[in-house]
C-alpha cells in the first residue's frame, strides 16, 4: 500500500475516490482541534514569512539546533533545551525511538493500538510482541507485573483508538519494570485535567523515559508538521545526529516558536481544546447512545469508538457517499475490526451533521434494503494495514 494512503485524514484519495474536493469533505476520521491555529500565526506570521522580500523563514536554512523552538519547549515544560528535541510531527520522532528500541530489545506494543509505532519499529528490523489493553482505563501497570529483562513499552496517554486516560500513579511503576518507556502524549493536552497525568515531570529522573508530543492536533497544523520529544540529552543529541540536517522546516520552527513563546497564551490554548473536548464529548456521548444499534464508549480524548453487533463498514461508506462524511475504519486496529468506528469531535455544527448523518443511515440500516443499496457500490481496498492515524 503506499504511503501516501497509510494515515487518517487521507483527504485527497479519499476525495478522488468519492469524486468530490477534499474541501468538501468533513473529516471526523483524524482527530484535530477544529479550530486555529491562533489568528497571530495564520495572518501576520505565515504573511511575513512568504512575503516578497521578507521571507526568511523561507529563504533561509533553518537554525540547525532550533535554539529558539527548544527555548519555548524548556520554558513551557521546566526543561533545559537540550532534553527537548523539535521533530517533523511525533511522527518522524518515533522513527527514532524505534531505532533505540530496537537496539535495547524486544518491543511491547498495548493493542489494539496506533500503527506508526510497528511503522517506525519495521524501518530498524525491530522485533515487537503485542499486548491486549482493556478497552477501558484501569491500571496498566497490573498489565505487565514482571516483563522479561531488557523490554521496551510503547504506551499511548490518552490511548489511541479507545480514548482512555492512563493515570501517572499506575504508569510510574513501569519505569521500574522496563528497559526504554516511549510514552506518545500527541492527545494529552487536549484532555480535560490531562496534564497532571502526564510523565514529563519524570523526564529528568528517568534516562529510560521519552516523551512524544504532538503540537498538530492540539493547533490543528497537521498540514505543517511540528512536535517534539523530551529525554535525556545524550539521547536526543543521538538522535539528532542520525537525522537529516533540517528536518523541521523553517516555515514550521517560525509557528513553533511563536506559538510557545508564552506559556501563558500556550496554557490558555490548551483550556480552549479541553473545553471543546469536555463539551463536545459529552454532548456527543449522549445523542449517540440515543441512536439504535450503535454503543459509543467513554473517552477522556477528543475523539471516541463506537460500536455494533454487526459490521459498520456499509454505515461508514453510506457516510462518505451519501454525506461526505469521513470516519475511521477501525479494521486496521488488532482486536477491534468492522463492528467499530471511531469519531474525531468537529466543531458543534459538524457534530450535529455527523448526528443527522447518522441517524438517517441507521434508520435506513434498520431494513436490510439500506444495506443491500451500499455493498454493491463498495469499491475500496480492504484496511486492514491502512490508517494508522
Ligand atoms: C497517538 C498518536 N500519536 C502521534 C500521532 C502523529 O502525530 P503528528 O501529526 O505530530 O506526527 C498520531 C496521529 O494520528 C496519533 O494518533
Amino acid at each position: 500500500m503506499p504511503l501516501s494512503e497509510r494515515h487518517g485524514g487521507n483527504l485527497a484519495a479519499n476525495a478522488a475516490r468519492l469524486g468530490c474536493r477534499p474541501s468538501q469533505l468533513l473529516d471526523a476520521s483524524a482527530s484535530l482541534v477544529p479550530f486555529g491555529p491562533p489568528w497571530v500565526v495564520r495572518g501576520p506570521l505565515l504573511w511575513a514569512a512568504l512575503g516578497a522580500g521578507y521571507g526568511e523563514s523561507l529563504r533561509a536554512y533553518p537554525d540547525r539546533h532550533y535554539a529558539g523552538l527548544r527555548a519555548g519547549l524548556g520554558r513551557l515544560h521546566g526543561l533545559e533545551p537540550d532534553s527537548l528535541l523539535p521533530g517533523n510531527g511525533a511522527a518522524e520522532l518515533f522513527t527514532w525511538a524505534a531505532r533505540d528500541a530496537t537496539a535495547t530489545g524486544l518491543s511491547v506494543l498495548p493493542v489494539p493500538g496506533f500503527a506508526d509505532y510497528p511503522r517506525a519499529l519495521a524501518c530498524w528490523d525491530g522485533a515487537w510482541r503485542t499486548q491486549a489493553l482493556p478497552l477501558q482505563a484501569g491500571s496498566v501497570a497490573q498489565l505487565f507485573p514482571s516483563p522479561p529483562a531488557g523490554e521496551v513499552l510503547w504506551i499511548t496517554n490518552p490511548h489511541n483508538p479507545t480514548g482512555a486516560l492512563w493515570s501517572r500513579a499506575s504508569l510510574e511503576p513501569l519505569l521500574q519494570r522496563f528497559a526504554l518507556v516511549i510514552a506518545d502524549e500527541a492527545f494529552l493536552p487536549l484532555v480535560p485535567g490531562g496534564e497532571v497525568q502526564s510523565l514529563i515531570p519524570l523526564v529528568q529522573a528517568h534516562p529510560n523515559l521519552v516523551v512524544i508530543r504532538s503540537l498538530t492536533k492540539l493547533y490543528g497544523i497537521a498540514g505543517l508538521r511540528l512536535g517534539y520529544a523530551l529525554g535525556h540529552p545524550e539521547r536526543l543529541a543521538r538522535w539528532a545526529a542520525w537525522r537529516d540536517p533540517w528536518p523541521v522546516n523553517g516555515l514550521a520552527a517560525a509557528v513553533g516558536e511563536r506559538l510557545l513563546h508564552d506559556p501563558v497564551a500556550y496554557r490558555r490554548w490548551c483550556s480552549r481544546a479541553q473545553r471543546w473536548t469536555a463539551r463536545e464529548g459529552a454532548w456527543l456521548q449522549s445523542q449517540l447512545a440515543q441512536l439504535p444499534g450503535i454503543t459509543p464508549l467513554p473517552s477522556a480524548a477528543n475523539f471516541l469508538l463506537i460500536r455494533a453487533e454487526h459490521s459498520l463498514v456499509p454505515l461508514r461508506q453510506a457516510l462518505e457517499q451519501r454525506h461526505h462524511i469521513l470516519l475511521r475504519d477501525c479494521r486496521s486496529f488488532e482486536g477491534l475490526g468492522e463492528n467499530w468506528l471511531r469519531i474525531g469531535y468537529q466543531s458543534h455544527r459538524n457534530n450535529c451533521r455527523i448526528l443527522r448523518a447518522l441517524r438517517q443511515e441507521l434508520g435506513r440500516f434498520s431494513s436490510d434494503s439500506g444495506l443491500a443499496e451500499i455493498r454493491p457500490g463498495c469499491s475500496e481496498p480492504n484496511t486492514r494495514s491502512d490508517v494508522p492515524g
